[in-house]
């Protein structure tokens, strides 16, 4: 099996992780500082969301220069000392590459614009006004929500298209130079060290040549007929020989945003496209419920299984609301912990689900983010201090509860979810039934999930209780982890503590 199977990987969001320069945004070298802290947790490779230059419309996601890091988080000989660092401590490190748009600051786009005759004008997406005025065709962008995919271009009179921000044109992929000129960039970081990708917005790579209207309910990412091109395939291939070029099982982990979960396993092609995708949004959205995790469990099995394709498992990520937020309880995000460090896959932890963080608050007047996403953006508080770790007032608002909800706090109390997450990890990479083996869905009471994984000999019995009511659970083993740390090392009596999940060792 590779690493990027057997492992766990960890979301940095970078401007929020901690700040090493003291302009209240984070750093590579604010993440350099804490890497003892993720080799103590016991995570195997770190996901920085992007570090490029930037102008920061979409805090990162909007790239000027692939192959340079935005002065705000340092510098390439930072990001090479960081790289280093984190595999001196066995940490693998995965850029966030976003491939489907860049910057309207990016120089290629600035060339694009300067005429209808410029060489990279097919790098962009350009087309002429509607036969009345207006745009080209009805497809809407993601931000802001509803507005026009397009912007008209006054100098040149042709509008370009933008999925997201207008300030985020989307690039061509049917131009062979934009495909080479991308995969210099894959090979630049390559070569660099880099031990992989997070693909931004695979969904949205191929566009339909004919750039069609569509019906208004489906002319909108993410609802959307205009995602999902057959020609996305084709792109990806390609992708998938430049990385697997390299030696030491370099990974491409796509982000999949499609509503129905059944057409994002052909994003795996014939295991020559995908290594690895997040099925989202059912991914972050399943609600807390043991019906639906139970469905999504077997749905997932019965789709990747028979064509050889290994899932991803993932609660929170920097888009979405916390799943402490949306679950409503630390027991509940306790129990999420044991699902989703045990089921069959590689799971991908955001930073912070570990403190048990939550949302922050975010007024009207600090809020930043044209998507509404600022509440999981909020900053990791690291101690009780009044700056919590950050020398001067970060970006953002803290988390609810900073002085309770805080690294050092929490890491020196052995009953805290942070250690939690710690005993879980270690045990999942110390059982080849967790991290390799398969998993056998088990009867149980209606509001309890049961599943055994299993490796030759090494077992292990997963019991999650959703319910607030205790649960009579029949099944025989040690309790090794337990959400609530109750009766480690005991046997296990039979019954589950509301809201109680356990990891058994028969
Ligand atoms: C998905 C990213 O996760 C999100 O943060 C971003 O706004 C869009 N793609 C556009 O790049």
């Amino acid at each position: 099996m590779r690493w990027w199977q057997t492992g766990v990987v960890y979301q940095i969001y970078p401007r929020s992780f901690a700040d090493a320069t003291g302009d209240g945004v984070g750093d590579l070298e604010g993440i350099r500082g804490r890497l003892d802290h993720l080799a103590w947790l016991g995570v195997d490779a770190l996901w920085l969301s992007p570090i490029f230059r930037s102008p920061m419309k979409d805090f990162g996601y909007d790239v000027a220069d692939y192959c340079d890091v935005d002065p705000l988080f340092g510098t390439l000989a930072d990001f090479d000392r960081l790289l280093a660092d984190a595999h001196a401590r066995g940490l693998r490190v995965l850029l966030d590459w976003v491939p489907n748009h860049t910057s309207d600051q990016h120089p290629w786009f600035r060339e694009s614009r300067a005429s209808r005759q410029s060489p990279k004008r097919g790098w962009y997406v350009w087309r002429d006004p509607a036969p009345g005025g207006g745009p080209p065709n009805n497809w809407r962008a993601a931000f802001p929500r509803g507005t026009p995919a397009w912007t008209l271009d006054a100098a040149t009179g042709q509008h370009y298209l933008h999925l997201f921000l207008p300030g985020q044109p989307d690039l061509d992929w049917s131009n062979p130079d934009v495909r080479r000129a991308m995969h210099e960039v894959l090979r630049f970081w390559l070569d660099r060290g880099v031990d992989g990708f997070r693909v931004d917005v695979v969904h949205g790579l191929g566009k339909d040549p004919r750039l069609p209207d569509l019906p208004p309910e489906l002319a909108a990412i993410p609802q959307s007929a205009l995602n999902d091109h057959e020609s996305t395939h084709e792109i990806l291939r390609e992708l998938r020989r430049t990385v697997d070029a390299y030696p030491e099982n370099r990974v491409l982990v796509g982000e999949v945003w499609l509503l129905l979960a059944r057409t994002h396993a052909r994003y795996f092609g014939r295991g020559d496209e995908l290594h690895l995708l997040f099925e989202l949004p059912a991914a972050v959205l399943t609600p807390w419920d043991a019906g639906a995790w139970r469905e999504r469990v077997a749905d997932v099995a019965g789709r990747l299984d028979p064509i050889g394709a290994w899932p991803t498992w993932v609660l929170s990520n920097h888009d979405v609301p916390r799943h402490r937020t949306r679950f409503g309880s630390e027991a509940a995000a306790r129990s999420a912990a044991v699902l989703l460090l045990t089921l069959r896959g590689t799971p991908f932890l955001y930073q912070g689900e570990e403190l048990g963080l939550e949302d922050a608050d975010v007024p009207a007047g600090r809020a930043v983010d044209p998507g509404g996403r600022d509440g999981c953006r909020a900053p990791v508080p690291w101690d009780g201090s009044a700056g919590h770790g950050w020398p001067a007032p970060p970006w953002l608002p803290w988390p609810p509860e900073p002085e309770r909800r805080n690294v050092e706090r929490l890491r020196a109390d052995p009953g805290s979810i942070l250690h939690l997450y710690r005993r879980l990890l270690a045990l999942r990479r110390a059982s080849p039934a967790l991290h390799a083996g398969s998993l056998r869905l088990l009867d149980a009471p209606a509001r309890v999930l049961a599943y055994e994984r299993a490796a030759g000999p090494d077992r292990r019995t997963v019991l999650v209780n959703f319910g607030a009511e205790p649960a009579r659970c029949p099944a025989s083993g040690r309790i090794e982890v337990a959400s609530d740390g109750a009766g480690e090392g005991a046997a296990y009596g039979g019954v589950l503590a509301p809201g109680e999940a356990v990891v058994l060792r028969p």
